[in-house]
């Protein structure tokens, strides 16, 4: 679990302010719900034999003896908050957001943390290939505004109740045929989690697993047509993407499209968001029968791939060095009018040297700095210098808000 210190804090509040930005366009409004749950929410919606619900959640008991879990995403809390406050009875399509901390205890590593941020979108309500591809559309507008490019889309359909039993089924007996070469933790899911033996990333598994079924070609009818439209949409808003018939994802709620924006600039952890369609999860938590579809970007991993210089951190605009009892007062009461009046002004409180002030000046980065001695205040003028070209101006202090505001 990560500080994040005030000196990187920059990178991320522009992360977040750019997707409330991008998000709002597309119509999403944001949603914040507890990082607390009851254990059995996500037990019932990413599923008993997924590796999060198995060996990474974080779970106590209460005080009541009621098992609770730090949030290890933020779909399922959503659908819960959309039935239990009756969402959908007042309009049956949401666009929501959401921007929070989530808790999985994984081994960590470079971008894998046990406390990660997630800034999540969810679409509930349409079931039209339509709003698949625009999420996805949102989801490259959003790196594009941020300025990410070496990512890139993948996208697979896994099929629905009605196809994929059979698929899994087929997928299970060809994995019995080879069951030497995967590894003992494909071995023992394979039963259990077959699509997941076709996501792992031990090589002999893989290799083992080169000419497996895929599902995209035991789709049933209404599936097939799905993706082929999801994929005819994103010809026509020019999203780029490629099919990975192989991608399968780490939660059971996902039907039909499931997507992935990867890189390869981050090692082993190569996501940076992921998602997908997740019809019948609603009504399987108790609530109406509305299909709904989203993403979850990982923040930490945008943190970690952004050039952190293009974001600049909120230097002051005017740093005032004071000399003497009665200036540092006449200090004191400028830089606060300035502040009330928006002007990001700061000063020494440690009682330096002028020396000293004008070095802090420079390591804060400040756009002007003022100095103030006595004859400055018997004046009531000060000489404003410009820190980028050194040039300085001459200026009443009374007159000094006008001047910067
Ligand atoms: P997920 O694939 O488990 O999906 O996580 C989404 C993203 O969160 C990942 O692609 C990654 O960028 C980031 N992430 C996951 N685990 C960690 C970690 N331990 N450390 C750092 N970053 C991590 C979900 O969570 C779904 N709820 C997404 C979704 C929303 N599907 C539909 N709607």
């Amino acid at each position: 679990m990560n500080d994040v210190l005030p000196d990187a804090v920059g990178v991320w509040q522009f992360l977040e302010r750019s997707a409330r930005e991008v998000f709002g366009t597309y119509g999403f409004a944001e949603i914040r719900t507890p990082v607390l749950e009851k254990t059995e929410l996500f037990c019932r919606s990413i599923g008993e034999t997924t590796d999060i619900v198995e060996k990474e959640m974080y779970t106590f008991a209460d005080k009541s003896g009621n098992s609770m879990t730090l949030r290890p995403e933020g779909t399922a809390p959503v659908m819960r908050s959309i039935i239990q406050n009756r969402l959908a009875a007042q309009d049956p399509v949401a666009k929501l957001f959401y921007i929070g901390p989530m808790f999985r205890y994984e081994r960590p590593q470079k971008g894998r943390y046990r406390q990660f941020y997630q800034i999540g979108v969810e679409a509930i309500g349409v079931e039209d290939p339509k709003i698949d591809a625009q999420i996805l559309m949102m989801l490259h507008h959003f790196f594009n505004r941020i300025g990410i490019n070496a990512v890139s889309l993948e996208i697979n359909s896994l099929g629905c109740p009605a196809c994929r039993p059979d698929y899994r089924r087929q997928l299970i007996q060809y994995l019995e045929q080879r069951l030497e070469p995967l590894c003992s933790e494909c071995q023992r899911r394979y039963q259990t989690n077959p699509l997941r033996v076709l996501d792992c990333k031990v090589e002999s598994c893989r290799a083992a697993t080169t000419d497996a079924p895929a599902v995209v070609e035991h789709l049933c009818g209404e599936c097939d047509q799905h993706f082929s439209q999801v994929r005819h949409y994103l010809d026509l808003l020019k999203v780029p993407y490629t099919v990975n018939v192989r991608m399968v994802r780490g939660l059971d709620y996902y039907v039909r499209t499931t997507f992935e924006l990867v890189t390869d600039q981050l090692g082993s952890q190569n996501a940076v968001a992921a998602g997908g369609r997740y019809d019948g999860l609603i009504e399987s938590l108790g609530g109406p029968a509305l299909p709904g579809i989203g993403f979850a970007i990982g923040l930490e991993r945008l943190v970690l791939m952004l050039d952190q210089d293009v974001v600049s951190t909120a230097a002051p605009e005017l740093f005032i060095a004071a000399l003497g009892d009665a200036a540092v007062e006449q200090a004191f009461i400028l830089m606060s009018q300035l502040q009330v009046q928006g002007v990001r002004a700061d000063m020494d409180f440690q009682g330096k040297s002028l020396k000293a002030q004008m070095r802090r000046a420079d390591k804060l980065g400040a756009v002007h700095t003022l100095i103030i001695g006595d004859d400055e205040l018997r004046s009531g003028q000060a000489q404003l210098k410009k820190m980028a070209d050194g040039s300085q101006t001459s200026v009443r202090l009374d007159a000094l808000l006008d001047l910067l505001t």
